[in-house]
């Protein structure tokens, strides 16, 4: 075993019968800040952390000897880190403007190819806004509907839902992604057809479920426009894409196509034109918040040394926990509504980028890389899978999430959500004594051992590794730099496990079988399937027809 990787693992031997609880007022131990701030609006406390200053030495070496800050600086300078497609990682580009960071690709600086495009969709914006782009019908854009999945979905249905209370321009959004046509159909059902629009997100217009529901949206708009200049229709589609040339194959026109670059990977792309969506909810005051706040975040893990570094902090006690306590998931749970698709999101972000088992040399990895990323808003939570947080016999790592104030009316109501969020945070800490439970049972008079019992069923041991991030309110800012803090904690986890975050070659092997078995399945054409796949198609197909 490498020899940090022994000091790690007697480290945590010592470390799982120390309390945090009992850390947080001992000063010898705790030396290093655990709570940081960025620009006022962000606080991130790591205290309740069973780590101490050895803790966070060891992993600063860790850091260290995976050239974690050359590696960060390769990306930031535009190299190839995407190594197996040989391409630049630059999302930071896009929230850097004109004046502030340089980033170059291929040698050229992007500030300005970046500013376009977004004053694009400024341009864009005003003109469903101002009535200047209007339906085949000559009547005002009201609903747009994103067509996309994936990186292409996630980010901007997140954060649109996240930022509801900031809509300002009038226009209503709608996120379509499965190929499962009823999220079409129940989505279109509720739309005019003369009023809506449709945005194609694909970075590579090939996506099978992206082109699959265009094409049905095409065929709807045509139904209900029929009796309108066929040639209009065209003003109802616009384009998100990487491959331009793919989109104007498909029939949009070259002035509704938002171009973005393939030096941006789909799960980091909310910030490009993919980020289409917020700007029409937000406007582009509440995009261009969104963008400096995520610059903010890049400026902090460009700049912030490793251990007052957010990310960096996030992305090595992630890879600790999970490396040397066996931590296989990770729990976000925002105390947040708005912030309901958050997991969802980071989901992606977090397990397509990291879910691998070889090197960036693709050479097997030493290391255990993604956690399971799951999570759902406090208090709901609270009433569904805490118990296992509490109780479970599973080390599961936590961020918890809020606001000081809500962007609901009800500040009073908000309270109790707070109460709730620190009295969590502090029962995953403290837990509860046996002894203590049992006196309170005796105390409400039930028997010697009865309390027992109780006490014994009751007792929660605490020292759950838990993040408490908190900000004085969710405003695009601070959603640019929350998103781009876990952007950074994912590339820290990578670097550390010496693995590439940037591609995803394990989605591909179902999305060419998928394609195989399609023919078989509607026109019975011959596929290699295994003999319990050819037996469940056998049975689907019974069931088709007997329908029929
Ligand atoms: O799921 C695989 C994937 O390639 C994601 O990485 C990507 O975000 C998604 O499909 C959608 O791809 P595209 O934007 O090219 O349609």
């Amino acid at each position: 075993m490498p020899k940090l990787a022994s000091l790690l693992t007697a480290h945590q031997a010592m470390m799982r019968h120390t309390r945090a609880s009992e850390l947080l007022s001992d000063p010898d131990q705790r030396q290093r800040p655990l709570s940081f701030e960025l620009e006022g609006q962000l606080f991130v406390d790591f205290s309740k952390h069973p780590i101490n200053d050895e803790t966070l030495e060891l992993l600063m070496r860790a850091c260290q000897e995976a050239n974690l800050i050359g590696k960060r600086d390769a990306m930031v300078a535009g190299d190839p880190i995407n190594t197996a497609e040989q391409r630049p990682a630059l999302h930071m580009a896009l929230r850097s403007a004109p004046g502030q960071r340089r980033y170059l690709a291929d040698g050229e600086p992007v500030s300005d190819t970046v500013e376009a495009v977004v004053q694009q969709m400024e341009t864009f914006t005003r003109s469903l806004t101002s009535g200047q782009r209007v339906s085949a019908k000559g009547q005002a854009f009201r609903h747009v509907v994103n067509i996309g999945i994936g990186g292409s979905d996630l980010g901007p249905r997140m954060i649109c839902q996240a930022l509801r209370p900031f809509a300002s321009t009038g226009l209503e959004l709608h996120f379509v992604s499965n190929v499962d046509p009823s999220e079409l159909e129940q989505t279109l059902s509720k739309l005019d057809p003369a009023e809506t629009l449709f945005i194609v997100a694909s970075k590579t217009f090939t996506t099978q479920e992206t082109l699959t529901n265009a094409l049905s949206a095409r065929r709807w708009l045509e139904a209900g426009l029929a009796d309108s200049d066929p040639s209009a229709l065209g003003a109802h589609f616009v384009a998100v894409t990487a491959a331009p040339h793919r989109a104007a194959d498909f029939g949009i026109a070259a002035s509704a196509i938002f171009p973005f670059w393939d030096w941006v990977g789909g799960r980091y792309s909310l910030w490009s034109a993919i980020g289409l969506p917020i700007m029409l909810a937000v406007g582009a005051q509440g995009f261009r918040a969104l963008l400096a706040g995520a610059h903010a975040a890049d400026e902090h893990f460009i700049t912030a040394p490793l251990d007052q570094n957010i990310p960096v902090l996030m992305g090595a006690l992630s890879y600790y926990y999970r490396n040397y306590w066996g931590a296989a998931s990770h729990a976000v749970l925002p105390y947040d509504q708005n912030l309901d698709a958050l997991p969802a999101y980071l989901q992606q972000l977090e397990m397509e980028s990291n879910g691998k088992s070889v090197t960036a040399q693709a050479v097997p990895v030493q290391d255990l890389t993604a956690p399971v990323i799951w999570g759902a808003a406090g208090t709901n939570a609270q009433h569904s899978f805490f118990q296992c947080l509490h109780q479970g016999t599973d080390t599961v790592t936590m961020d918890m999430l809020a606001a000081a104030t809500s962007q609901a009316q009800d500040q009073d109501q908000h309270q109790i959500l707070l109460a709730n969020f620190l009295a969590q945070g502090q029962a995953f800490l403290e837990g509860q004594d046996q002894a203590l439970a049992k006196k309170r049972f005796l105390a409400k008079g039930m028997s010697d051992e009865q309390a027992e019992l109780a006490a014994i069923n009751s007792q929660i041991v605490g020292n759950r590794p838990v993040t408490m991030m908190i900000y004085p309110a969710l405003t695009p800012w601070v959603m640019g730099a929350l998103v781009a803090l876990y952007e950074h904690r994912v590339f820290v986890q990578a670097a550390l496990c010496n693995i590439n975050p940037f591609d995803q070659w394990g989605v591909e092997l179902g999305k060419v079988l998928a394609k195989e078995i399609l023919p078989a399945l509607t026109e019975d054409k011959p596929a290699a399937m295994d003999a319990s796949t050819a037996a469940l198609m056998a049975k689907l197909k019974g069931w088709q027809n007997n329908r029929a």
